[in-house]
């Protein structure tokens, strides 16, 4: 089938089989009124419970509600079955007060003391080129499924019911994702061209997702423990300067990965899922130059720490220049962004070869609570 269960232990869209298409939503929460906000978080529950079900975002829907008002359901969905549709919330730091990045915010909803320690800005990184409209939001939402329209569709339709609470900061539409969370999807590639995805934590290997992604409980005090069983995400918008990698030669941009191109192999291995070997040879230089990405990235080079991958391609027409305007938009889930992602990405950003033909240019990081029960809403258990 496909229908994904919308309620559940975890939130859908995190361990999901990834869905070839993205619409993700960053919103600024416009109203000061904790009745209003949480008023919409249900109607958006009920929506999105359906909409991941088939059916239009409210009863009465595109055409039912009678000729003189304006349409319920936006329409564009009729017809089509839900396709895997996933979507999935997460509360960014200014929700809660204050932040590095907006110092002037009040804690307007009186949930300063239910922030979660490691729910603080990300700091900026070395070559960062972070532009404020594409960053931040005091709530997401992940929409992921096979077909852009469903996905289109679902962040459509909650941006117009949140009319007067919240408004839409940034989105970005994503395609052909470029990590795999199941080994029974092949492993897709990116706008490098290269298989990616292949050395990410897989939907299957529990132990790993209870070690890297899942917040427990004893991870936060009393206050924050509605995110037990949740996750952060961090989005990051990674421009890629695809015309001159074009020009860099096939050598070279193994280099760059530690990866063939063709197989996906750690170079000096033949299979996509052999062990990276990086030792030296007998002539004292690495088969894995020593500034390639995977090794910058691996867990040998980073005191064990990993991190779940669910990234896009986007393509976002050209930049003016006569440059396509592509890249990769990097979406990862860890159970302690400060300790996974911030170290991953200084020991990136200080050393990594692939950073010549990448900038960073959007940057943002949500706490995605649990699963729902029945009847509960999204963020019931934070407010
Ligand atoms: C591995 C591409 C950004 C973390 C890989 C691989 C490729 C790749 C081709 C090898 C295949 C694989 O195991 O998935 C890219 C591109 C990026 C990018 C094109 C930017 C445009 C990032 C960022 C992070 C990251 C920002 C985290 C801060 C990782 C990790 C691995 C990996 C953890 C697996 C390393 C291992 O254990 O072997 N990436 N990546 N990547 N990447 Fe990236």
């Amino acid at each position: 089938s496909d229908v994904v269960r919308f309620r559940g232990t975890h939130q859908a869209g995190i361990t999901t089989p990834v869905q070839d298409r993205l619409h993700f939503a960053a919103f600024d929460v416009i109203t000061d009124s904790r009745a209003e906000l949480t008023d919409l978080l249900r109607r958006w529950t009920v929506a999105a419970d359906r909409m991941c079900r088939g059916e239009e975002t409210v009863a009465g829907g595109a055409v039912g509600g009678g000729p003189y008002r304006p349409p319920s359901d936006t329409g564009e969905a009729l017809g089509l079955s839900p396709l895997s549709l996933t979507l999935t919330i997460g509360f960014g730091p200014g929700l809660f007060g204050a932040t590095a990045d907006a110092p002037q915010q009040q804690d307007r909803f009186g949930l300063g003391d239910r922030r979660p320690a490691c729910l603080a800005e990300l700091p900026a990184f070395p070559k960062d080129a972070i532009e404020p409209s594409r960053s931040h939001g005091d709530i997401c939402i992940q929409a992921c499924a096979d077909d852009p329209q469903v996905a289109v569709h679902a962040v459509r339709n909650l941006a117009r019911l949140g009319v007067g609470v919240v408004s839409v900061r940034w989105s970005q539409l994503g395609f052909g994702r470029t990590s795999s969370t199941t080994t029974a999807q092949a492993t897709p590639r990116n706008m490098f061209g290269f298989k990616d995805g292949t050395a990410n934590v897989k939907a299957d290997q529990s132990d790993l997702l209870d070690r890297w992604v899942w917040v427990h409980h004893d991870d936060n005090p009393t206050a924050a423990r509605w995110m037990t069983g949740g996750s952060y995400l961090v989005a990051r918008r990674i421009r890629m300067y695809i015309e001159p990698w074009d020009r860099a030669s096939l050598s070279e941009q193994e280099q760059v990965v530690g990866r063939s191109k063709g197989s996906g192999a750690p170079l000096g291995a033949t299979a996509e899922f052999d062990t990276p070997d990086f030792r030296l040879t007998s002539a004292g230089t690495p088969l894995i130059a020593r500034t390639a990405h995977i090794r910058l990235a691996h867990p040998d080079s980073l005191g064990g720490v990993r991190l779940l991958r669910r990234g896009y391609n986007f393509t976002d027409g050209s930049d003016g220049f006569g440059h396509l305007d592509a890249g990769l938009f990097f979406i990862a889930y860890c159970r302690d962004p400060q300790a996974q992602f911030v170290p991953m990405q200084h020991a990136l950003a200080a050393k990594d070869a692939m950073m010549e033909y990448i900038t960073h240019n959007g940057s943002a990081l949500f706490a995605c609570p649990p699963g729902l029960a029945a009847d509960e809403w999204w963020g019931q258990r934070l407010f």
